[in-house]
Parts: structure tokens; C-alpha cells; sequence
């Protein structure tokens, strides 16, 4: 496995593989890697011959009062979890590679609409600092298929939503959530928890799927199981950002008809923001 960090290096490696007919697949992180990233290498891996794992911790998406310092950084442990499942190559840029002009005069990608509630609302600009640097690293790796993760979900929306409308020559493939045993998603901001903490935290998948399960059995009040959820997860101990019941394909308020659902629902515990997400088919 090759590590480059500079444009000329990874240019030269992609030249390469490209002249032997090669397909590029890709998996975009900000590094920290855990067992939900090392699923998606797997994934990558059964659609293309060549898999690249980009790290970068990204400023653009963090504002001011988030954890752009404290998040890990921490490539040499993240290049020996890459030797299996294997990647062909990992591109940890910095920011000047991937922002030449500077951050000031750097071009901006914005979608509008499905980026404005959820984590849209919760962490203005976020969205933009995602899009823009997916864009960026789609323009330097220019893969074949680029894989997310479905714990993001209004991520994986928002980048499959500018990839469709800017025409970007690049698939764009969902992998399932990895949990914990007891069912916690997998996220690099799970080592912000306290014992305790990390002890209650299931509870956010348990509610969650919960109401997965009262969707499956004909329930169609979606606020009242909204805020049913809510008080649950107050109980509880978290400080509830949002809790929703949505359109799975474009995040809209549903009608009782609509039979592809998510229940999207984010929360605080102590210092650690939890996002979790069910796609609930009826
Ligand atoms: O999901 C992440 O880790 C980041 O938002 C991404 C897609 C790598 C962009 O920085």
C-alpha cells in the first residue's frame, strides 16, 4: 500500500493504474478509522481492482465552536487498519494540496433545500464545507465509485443530490451502518462518551428502532411517535438536536402513503453529538 500526500504523487499513481484499464473506487474519510470505515474499503473492494482511502481532516465543515483541533489525527494507526481489508493507496493531503487558493478564496459547492434541516440546521455551513470537499477530492482521484456510509445519511443524500446535478462520472454507493453489539452505531466521536455515558448510549438505536418497528405495524402518527421518541430519549439522559420521520428519498414531510421512510434523529450525550438513522420500508 502506497501512502502519498502531494497531487504530482497521486497523479503519477493513478496515471499508471489508469493505463492498465484500472477502475478507481474511493472512500472518503477525515481519518480516526473505525470498523464502519473498514466496511466500506470492503466494499470498494468488490467493485473496482484499485481502492483509494482518502484522509483528511477537513476545515471547512467544522465551524468555529466544534472539534476541527481536537479531532484525531491518526494516520499511522490508520494506515496499519489499511493493510486489511486492503487499500491500493491512502491520499492524506493537506490543506493547501486541497485548497490551493487558500480557504478565504476557496470555490464553494453548495445544494440547496435538502440541506437545510437535520444537521443542516444544527451545524450551519457544514454541508457546504462537505460538498466542496468531496468535489474536490472527486476532481484529484477522479474514481470510478466513491462510497459513504449510511449513518450520514443526509450526507450520502446531499452528495449523491451534487454528483446527479453536476453530472459527476462517479457512482455514488451507500454501506450499511456498523454497530457495536449492543447496537451503537460506529463513529469516531463514540471515544467523546464516559463510561456511563457509552453505557446509555444504544438507547438512540433502541428508540429508533422502535419506532422502525410501530411504522411496520400500521402506525401513521409520525409527530406523535416524534415526540413520543423525544421524551424517551430526555429520559434517558440526552439532549434531543432532532428526531424525524421523513421521505427516504429526498428527506420531505411524508403522507400516510409513502412507503420508504427514515427516521433520522441526532443527540447529545455529554460532550459526544450522536447521529443515527433506520430506513423503515412499509
Ligand atoms: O463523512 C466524513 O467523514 C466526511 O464528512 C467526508 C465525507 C470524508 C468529507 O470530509
Amino acid at each position: 500500500m502506497i501512502v502519498v500526500h502531494t497531487k504530482k504523487e497521486l497523479d503519477e499513481q493513478l496515471a499508471e493504474w489508469r493505463q492498465h484499464g484500472d477502475h478507481i473506487a474511493m472512500v472518503p474519510t477525515m481519518g480516526n478509522l473505525h470498523a464502519g470505515h473498514l466496511s466500506l474499503v470492503e466494499l470498494a473492494r468488490e467493485h473496482a481492482e484499485r481502492v483509494v482511502v482518502s484522509i483528511f481532516v477537513n476545515p471547512t465543515q467544522f465551524s468555529e465552536d466544534e472539534d476541527f483541533e481536537e479531532y484525531p489525527r491518526t494516520l499511522e494507526r490508520d494506515t496499519r487498519l489499511l493493510k486489511r481489508p486492503a487499500a491500493d493507496l491512502i491520499f492524506a493531503p493537506d490543506v493547501e494540496t486541497m485548497y490551493p487558493f487558500g480557504l478565504k478564496d476557496a470555490t464553494t459547492i453548495s445544494v440547496p433545500r435538502i440541506t437545510e434541516n437535520f444537521c443542516g440546521a444544527s451545524r450551519p455551513g457544514h454541508f457546504d464545507g462537505v460538498t466542496s470537499v468531496v468535489a474536490r477530492l472527486f476532481a484529484l482521484v477522479q474514481p470510478d465509485a466513491a462510497f459513504f456510509g449510511q449513518k450520514d445519511y443526509q450526507q450520502q443524500l446531499v452528495i449523491r443530490h451534487m454528483s446527479q446535478d453536476l453530472n459527476l462520472p462517479v457512482a455514488i454507493i451507500t454501506g450499511e451502518t456498523i454497530r457495536e453489539e449492543d447496537g451503537l452505531a460506529m463513529s469516531s466521536r463514540n471515544q467523546y462518551l464516559t463510561d456511563d455515558e457509552r453505557a446509555n448510549a444504544p438507547v438512540l438505536y433502541q428508540v429508533l428502532s422502535g419506532v422502525g418497528e410501530e411504522l411496520q405495524n400500521g402506525r401513521r402518527d409520525y409527530e406523535e411517535l416524534e415526540s413520543e421518541s423525544v421524551a424517551k430519549l430526555t429520559d434517558a439522559g440526552f439532549a434531543v438536536d432532532y428526531f424525524s420521520i421523513r421521505r427516504a428519498q429526498n428527506l420531505e414531510i411524508p403522507d400516510r402513503d409513502c412507503d420508504e421512510l427514515v427516521v433520522l434523529a441526532a443527540a447529545h450525550l455529554g460532550d459526544a453529538r450522536l447521529i443515527d438513522n433506520t430506513v423503515v420500508t412499509v
